[in-house]
This record gives structure tokens, sequence and C-alpha cells, in this order.
């Protein structure tokens, strides 16, 4: 075996050469991997007793895309398009060895060889789409010459992966294989004897022909993948060019790519993707934890509560393949849990997003009773019941008699004080927060609140649930509404303030979708109940004029068909009412509010900075431990769009300074001085810096 460099070997043997890459964690292609490609290629050309070649992977996975620290930084040759043009121009037969995820430039690189063979749990994609740019190495001339442009267009959009199954049926691999290098050893050997003939992807024209004499289903394949995403500059780029592969030579449609490639990258869309494509990892990721703590293993859940969070909860376990048990307080709740679940899980069986036998088996794992001592021996218990201090002590109380030492106990609160619930019990050390947001089977965000006493391996331990359960988890600290919450909040407080001096809930919402959030503050405020909020206040003795105005009508939202919106029979679509402008009119008047018009500006501001201070206190007290996990909390909490990047960074993009001087006019403006600008963000204004260069907060690492 000869080492071509050190990321990249070559080992001729019975006349068939395999180039191997071993760049952990995922072989991505990096600068030496490019060169290591491109010689070894070149060797194994030269080399007269080599006929085939196989190209293949060490680790874990082959080549998974292009090396993503790398974009951005000065460019150096090889690029990835040489090694490409290399493996197409070869006249030996070159067979890519699939496992693990071909991705990006890696199925790239493997749609440059003459043949792919995969192992049967591979994935394939182009998830460029998700980076905020477009698969830049002939992804998108190559990919809809194996499978049409329809699925292409379809699969490129979407971004995302597909099993090996899937790509050996589409056309995209040549055949399934038990183990990958000595498979495509056995491939290139057959295609020796049999003497096949070497077409290049290039060269296909089988697939393309139809859809260039007439593009129709193209087109409604297009406008199909790019439903829903105005305004987002990659998904758009990634269909022209798919457009391209038809209706252009490829060469030319190679260009067109690579121009269009270029454009994405350097634009803030792609730099924001990335963004939180980092973040999302760094996030997880605890700074003062001592090395060696290990997470514990988790075999057996306990959820305490069976109501919609519970039951979702409970499903992300058996979704895992974890058994898991709700406790409930009386066999009527849990019989309707248990019932929920089933029926949530039937209507993703309708859709054809689950297999029956799927369903069968995620159930089979959920069990139900009313006996606490079930928790006796569980690795895991988490506690989702209401919202309330007093029950959520009690319980915790009880969890302390009954689970076994080490047992990790959680609380899905969303906003109280887990140091208070960690005091209920004799082992603060191992309680922790786990906040999951609704619906907890499908929201990625999982914030795990890290009490004061709350053990290493407590956190450890959650981080790994939260991964186990495919949750994207944020470590927070122990405050009001942690990171998430208590950012909404001052939403939630601008949203009111807006109503009184003159905006209608119609307006605010059309300027946050506009932004590219799914949901306006008034939609979500329908949706989620405003009864919720009503209680809160009237617990905390706050209060909130229209809305509480609102509830006071029996106007709680979507549930009682009306609330800041109207639903008409049913329908889940918001109609503006002009009663509540009226509402409002009145109530601004009784309090002295003059009404006015509102900008889409100003309505934008107040929508975001308000939050972005809340960020800075954040950031400064060290709730957060970085700027990029407040990121990550709201592109995956509450659908701040990734291709904005986050609250800080789209601050970062706005600059410190503004941001302070738009809040000190919004200070005096209402007079509320609680939106003056934070010490940080101020501090950052003085400076010139931004929310990224602060890295990890000294207060979070101390
Ligand atoms: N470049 C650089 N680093 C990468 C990377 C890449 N393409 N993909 C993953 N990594 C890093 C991660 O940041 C992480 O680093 P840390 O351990 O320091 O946090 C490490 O590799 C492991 O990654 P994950 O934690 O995500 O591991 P996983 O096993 O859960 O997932 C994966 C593996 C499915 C490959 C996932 O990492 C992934 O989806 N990666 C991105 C794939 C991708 O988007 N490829 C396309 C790149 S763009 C491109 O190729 C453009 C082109 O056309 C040429």
């Amino acid at each position: 075996m000869v080492q071509i460099n050190a990321v990249t070997t070559l080992e001729v043997k019975d006349g068939i050469a395999v180039i191997a890459v071993n760049n952990p964690p995922v072989n991505a292609l990096s600068h030496p991997v490019r060169e290591g490609l491109f010689t070894a290629i070149t060797q194994a050309l030269a080399d007269d007793s080599v006929h085939g070649i196989v190209l293949g992977c060490e680790g874990r996975t082959f080549v998974a895309g292009a090396d993503i620290t790398e974009f951005g930084k000065p460019f150096k040759q090889p690029g990835l398009h040489e090694v490409i043009d290399a493996l197409e121009a070869s006249p030996k037969p070159i067979v890519a060895a699939i496992f693990g995820t071909a991705l990006g430039g890696g199925l790239e690189l493997a749609l440059g060889c003459h043949f792919r063979v995969a192992s049967a749990d591979a994935r394939v994609g182009l998830p460029e789409v998700k980076l905020g740019i477009l698969p830049g190495a002939g992804g998108t001339q190559r990919l809809p010459r194996l499978v049409g442009p329809e699925k292409a267009v379809a699969m490129i959009v979407a971004g995302t992966p597909v099993t090996a199954k899937i790509a050996l049926a589409d056309g995209i691999i040549d055949e399934i294989v038990a183990d990958p290098i000595p498979g495509a050893v056995a491939f290139v050997q057959k295609v020796l004897a049999e003497q096949k003939p070497l077409v290049k992807v290039r060269d296909r024209e089988d697939k393309i022909l139809a859809t260039r004499e007439n593009p129709a289903a193209f087109e409604a394949a297009a406008k199909a993948a790019l439903k829903k995403l105005a305004g987002v500059e990659a998904p758009a780029a990634c269909a022209q060019s798919v457009r391209n592969s038809f209706s252009l030579p490829f060469d030319e449609g190679m260009k067109a790519e690579r121009e269009l490639f270029m454009q994405l990258i350097s634009g803030e869309q792609s730099l924001a993707q990335r963004h939180i494509f980092f973040s999302e990892r760094e996030a997880a990721k605890v700074p003062d934890m001592p090395a060696g703590v290990k997470p514990a293993s988790l075999k057996k859940a306990v959820v305490i509560g069976g109501g919609t969070m519970g039951g979702g909860i409970a499903m992300c376990f058996a979704n895992a393949g974890v058994p898991v048990t709700i406790v409930e307080t009386t066999d009527e709740f849990l019989q309707k849990g248990l019932d929920r679940i089933k029926s949530t899980y039937a209507v993703s069986v309708e859709r054809g997003a689950l297999k029956q036998d799927a369903m069968d088996k995620r159930v089979a794992l959920i069990a139900g009773t009313t006996d606490w001592n079930v928790i006796a021996d569980t690795d895991i218990v988490i506690e989702a019941v209401f919202e309330e201090m007093a029950l959520k002590k009690e319980i915790f109380a009880k969890l302390d008699k009954i689970a076994k030492p080490g047992t990790l106990l959680a609380s899905n609160t969303s906003t109280l004080d887990v140091d208070a619930i960690a005091a209920a019990t004799s082992r603060p050390g191992d309680v922790v927060g786990m906040h999951f947001f609704s619906p907890a089977n499908v929201m990625k965000l999982l914030e795990i609140v890290r009490g004061e006493k709350s053990s290493f391996p407590s956190i450890a331990t959650a981080v790994a649930a939260g991964k186990l359960l495919g949750k994207i988890p944020v470590v927070a600290g122990n405050c009001d509404g942690f990171i998430g919450n208590r950012m909404l909040h001052r939403r939630g407080t601008e949203c009111e303030r807006l109503l009184l001096e003159g905006a209608a809930p119609q307006d605010v919402d059309a300027v946050i979708l506009k932004f590219g959030f799914p949901m306006g503050a008034f939609a979500m405020g329908d949706l989620a109940g405003l009864d919720v909020g009503w209680r809160i206040r009237k617990h905390r003795g706050t209060k909130a004029p229209v809305t509480d105005a609102l509830c006071e009508l029996g106007r709680y939202g979507q549930k009682t068909g009306k609330g800041y919106y109207i639903y008409e029979n049913g329908s889940r679509t918001p109609t503006p009412d002009p009663e509540v402008t009226k509402l409002a009119a009145e109530k601004a008047e009784a309090l002295g509010v003059k009404r006015r018009n509102i900008t889409e500006q100003e309505i934008l501001e107040r929508m975001t900075y308000p939050m972005i201070n809340e960020a800075a206190k954040i950031l400064d007290e060290g709730i957060a431990v970085r700027a990029s996990d407040i990121d990550v909390v709201w592109a995956y909490g509450y659908g701040w769009p990734v291709w904005r990047g986050g609250p800080c960074f789209y601050a970062d993009l706005i600059g410190a300074k503004a941001i302070c001087d738009a809040l000190e006019h919004y200070a005096e403006l209402t007079g509320d001085a609680g939106l003056k600008p934070a010490k940080l963000l101020l501090d950052l204004a003085a400076s010139g810096g931004k929310f990224a260069d602060i890295g990890v907060t000294k207060k979070a690492a101390a």
C-alpha cells in the first residue's frame, strides 16, 4: 500500500487499484483530500498493471461533502472539478464504493465514476441547499442524467438524502453490496470480464430527452418542490440549474452551475445557513464539562403525564426504539393519552409518512400505568404535567422516593425554576430541565436547563438523550423562560403595545411572515391559546389590556373559533377581524395611548430588536453559553428562518450601534426603561464588535 499523503492511500492488487480516503470524522473533501485523490488517480492511470480502479473510504462514511470550513477561504488547486474530470476521463473503469453517507461533493465525486456500488444502509444525496448553496461540482447536471430532471429537482431542492434501495431503483447506484470495497472490487472485475462499455454520466441523454422535448412535467415538479420557499435563494437556483441540464449542452450547464454556486456562496443567506450548521453542532458542547464524563445509557424511560406534551415526548422515545411508560393519575386520562398517540401515528400512516408495521412497532413500545412503582426501574423520568410549581415539587419529591440512584430526573418545564424543583428532592444533582417544544414529536429543539446543582453526568445524559431522540439539544442556564421563552416574552410585550399604538394583528403578522417566519406572532398566539398567558398574568398581577379583554370575551384563539383573528367553521386559516381593531382603539383611548400609522420597518424592528436586547442580557448573565446557541434556539424552536441565521447573526448584520439607537428611541416612545439597550449591546456598539466575536462567555465558563 502506498501512502499518497496523510489522508489518501493507493493499493494495487491483482490489477485493481483501490484508492482510499481517510480524513476523519466524515472524509470531507478538504484540500489534502482533493490533492491526494488527484495524485492517486494520476498514478493509477499511469500504472500499466492497473486495469480497474475502486474509489473508497476508511472510517465511518464515504465522503460526506466538501469541507465546509474551507468555504470563504482562499481556494487551493486542485478543485473538486479537476478531480472529477480526472475520474470521468479515465479509460479504465472506476467504481465508487459507497457506505455511510455520500453527500454533496461526495456524491458528485461518485457521479464522476463510471459505476457506483453501495452498502444497504448507505444514504446518498445532495443536501447543499440546506447550506444555502447548490451542488457546485456537477451534481445538478449529472444527477438528472441518471434519475431524470423531475426526480432530480425534487431531490436537490429538498436536499434530503435517499436510501441505497431508492438510489438503486432510481439508477443512482448500480448494485447494493455487502461490503463496500470488496463489493466494488468484485464489480470492477465483472466490468472488465464482461468488457462493459464505460459510459460517462455526462454523456447520458436517455433520461433527459423526453424532458427536453416537453418540460411540462419538470416545471410541475419544480413548482411543487419550490412551494413555500419564496424568498430563499438557493432552492430557486437549484431548480434553475437542473433546468439547464436538459436545456443547455453539458459544458454550458456546468458553467452556469458554477456561476450560480459562486453567487450563492458569497451571499448572506448561505453564510447564515452555514452559521446555523456549525452552531447546531456547537450547542450541545458544554465548555466546562470535565473530560471523561460519560452519559448513562438509556434503555428504559418513563414520562409523567399523558397530555399533549407527555404523549409527544413518549412518541419521541418510541420513535428512537426506547421502551417508554406513561404514568397518569387515572385510567381514564391514561387511555385518553394512549388513544391520542395512536391517532397521531395513524395520521402519519394515512399520509404515507409512516408504514403500518413501523407504527405498530412504535405503539408496542409505549406502555401506560397508574402505578408509580414503574419509576423504580427506569433510566430517565421526564415529568410533563401542568406548569404549576406546587404540583411539580410534589411529583419530584415522589420521584425522589421511588427512582433508583442515578436515574435522570427531568422536568419538561418551559419557564419554572429548575433549582426550586430540584430542591424538592434529596438529589438535586440528578435533576435537569428538558424543555421540549410543541408538538414534541415534531419540533427539533430541546432546551436542556442546567440547574445550579445539576451534575455533569446528568447534563451529559440529558444531551445524549436529546441526540438519541433526534433533537437538537441546547444547554441553557436556569432563569424565567430560559433562552427561548424569555426572548419570546419580549416579543409578546411589543405585540400588545403595537395593537394599542395602531397596528392590527394582520399588519404585524404580515411583516413577520415576510421576514420568513412560518407563522405570525398573533396567529401563533391563537394557536397556542390566549388563555394560557392570561392565567399566568392574573397569577403574576400583570396586564396585557387588549389580549386580556379578548380573553374576557371568551376569545381564546383557534380553540374557540376567535382570538386575535376569526376562524370560521373550524378553519385554521386566520381571518382579520375589525372588532379587534375597534377593541384595541377603545383600550388605547382609555389608557391615553395615541394611535398612529406604524411603518413596516418599525414593526420589524420592534419584533426583533427587543429580542436581540434580551439575547444580550441572556448572554451576559451566562444563561446562554454562546450567542450562536441563541440562534439555534430561535431557528429550531420558534421558526426564525435558518437563512437569516438567528437573532444574534441578524444583529451582527445590522450592527449593534443601529440597534442600540433604535432601542433608545423605542424606550422613550413607550416609556419602558426595559427597552433600553443592554450593557453588552452597548459595549458591542462602542467597540464595533459583533456577537459572533464573543465566543464562549466567561460567566458561563466560570
Ligand atoms: N465539512 C466540514 N466538517 C463537517 C462536514 C463537512 N462537510 N460535515 C460534518 N462535519 C463535521 C461536523 O461539524 C462535526 O464536527 P465536530 O465534531 O467538530 O462538531 C463532525 O464533522 C461530525 O459531524 P456530525 O456531528 O454532523 O456527525 P453525524 O454522524 O451526526 O452526521 C453527516 C454526519 C450526515 C455527514 C453530517 O455531518 C452532515 O450532514 N454533514 C454535512 C453534509 C453536507 O452538507 N455535505 C455537502 C457539503 S457542501 C458541498 O459538498 C458543496 C459541493 O457541491 C462541492
